[in-house]
């Protein structure tokens, strides 16, 4: 692929079009009352959840994925052939390899492009369209979908009450191209620290504990998590990561239109509204409905709010997300 520098200079990359899906399944908090010993009462008040969607046994994440995709693709107004590129965001691929993203290629015939999967546990959306930004800012290609996707009901332990009413399935999806005039996205930054891998994680499925009989037995291909640690963390990283993308943009919160938080927990988002100073009506909520979906939540989210028109050209808005890794990310745009 030949580089095409305009004058030296890098072009921004924008927002052409976004698109979500979530399964038809509803599971609500009285559902899962009669699977763990929990209540409404006690989900509702500790995380704000009140249901989740749960993919049919059949549904992939490659098939959330495409579906997502595909009303981008509508909503941008382009045909899946004018890809050159997919990347898609999850750590619950179909399988190992192929990567999700050639599954969804296939899928929605965007024999163009080339395709990958990045795994940023619930910060991937970002990270992937940080990875298409780069692209396109050189002019190595020119329309990227970005995408997503995560079926977490397939790594959930469902007899354990501590994370399975946290989750849900689903996904979500952005086309990036260069629109000549507009900023685009204005700064992402990023950070990760594996010395806490271990507050959230699944230990087992890969080369460290293969499956086998007994890993299987254990539930060692699960979600593990410590909930207190993760809910600190999670808070300092996006109230930390918020403060520097607005730094890097020279802007304040209050020339910020609206916010789109990785959607994990309701005092999670609290306490990041409280301690940049800001009201909570500026965030995008969607968590009530469809609980923690992982790479797709913020990309599910910002296409809602896109659709609702929390926010029309020009105006700036922020995406904010935490993830295992741990992993943390936002980016400043301009719609
Ligand atoms: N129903 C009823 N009781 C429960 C449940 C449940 N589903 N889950 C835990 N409990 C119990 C615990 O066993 C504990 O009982 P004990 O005191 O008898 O031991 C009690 O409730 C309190 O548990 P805590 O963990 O202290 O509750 P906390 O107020 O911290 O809330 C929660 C737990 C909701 C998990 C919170 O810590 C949190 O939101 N953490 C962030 C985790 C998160 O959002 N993870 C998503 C991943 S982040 C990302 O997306 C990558």
């Amino acid at each position: 692929m030949t580089l095409n520098l305009k004058n030296n200079h890098l072009l921004s990359a924008s927002v052409l079009g976004t698109g979500s899906y979530v399964p038809d399944r509803i599971m609500t908090n009285a559902d899962l009352e009669k699977m763990v010993e929990t209540n409404d009462e006690w989900i509702r008040t500790r995380t704000g959840i009140r249901e989740r969607r749960i993919a049919a046994p059949h549904e992939t994440t490659s098939d959330m994925a495409a579906a997502a995709a595909q009303t981008a693709l509508e909503n941008a107004g382009i045909t899946a052939e004018e890809l050159s590129m997919i990347i898609c965001a999850t750590v619950t691929p179909d399988m190992f390899f192929p990567n999700t993203a050639c599954f969804v290629q296939t899928k929605i015939g965007a024999t163009q492009a080339i395709c990958f999967d990045v795994s940023a546990a619930c910060s991937g959306f970002l990270y992937a369209m940080e990875i298409a930004r780069q692209f396109i800012a050189t002019g190595a290609h020119k329309t990227i979908l970005v995408i997503g996707a995560d079926k977490l009901s397939s790594i959930v332990n469902w007899e354990d009450r501590n994370t399975c009413v946290l989750f849900g399935d689903g996904a979500g999806a952005a086309i990036l191209q260069h629109r000549e005039g507009a900023r685009g996205i204005i700064t992402t930054p990023m950070g990760s620290d594996g010395r806490l891998a271990d507050i959230l994680y699944t230990p087992g499925g890969g080369s460290a504990a293969p499956i086998t009989a007994e890993n299987v037995h254990e539930k060692l291909s699960t979600i593990r998590m410590n909930g207190r640690e993760t809910y600190k963390q999670a808070v300092k990283a996006m109230v930390e990561s918020s403060q520097a993308a607005l730094r890097q943009a020279g802007v304040t919160i209050d020339q910020v239109k609206c916010i789109i938080p990785h959607q994990a927990n309701l005092r999670i988002i609290e306490a990041i509204a409280d301690r940049l100073e800001v009201s909570l009506d500026k965030f995008h909520i969607n968590l009530d409905r469809y609980g923690n979906t992982s790479a797709a939540a913020v990309a599910i989210a910002f296409d809602e709010a896109a659709r609702q028109q929390r926010f029309q050209r020009g105006d700036l808005v922020l995406l904010v997300v935490f993830g295992g890794g741990l992993t943390w990310a936002s980016s400043l745009l301009e719609w």
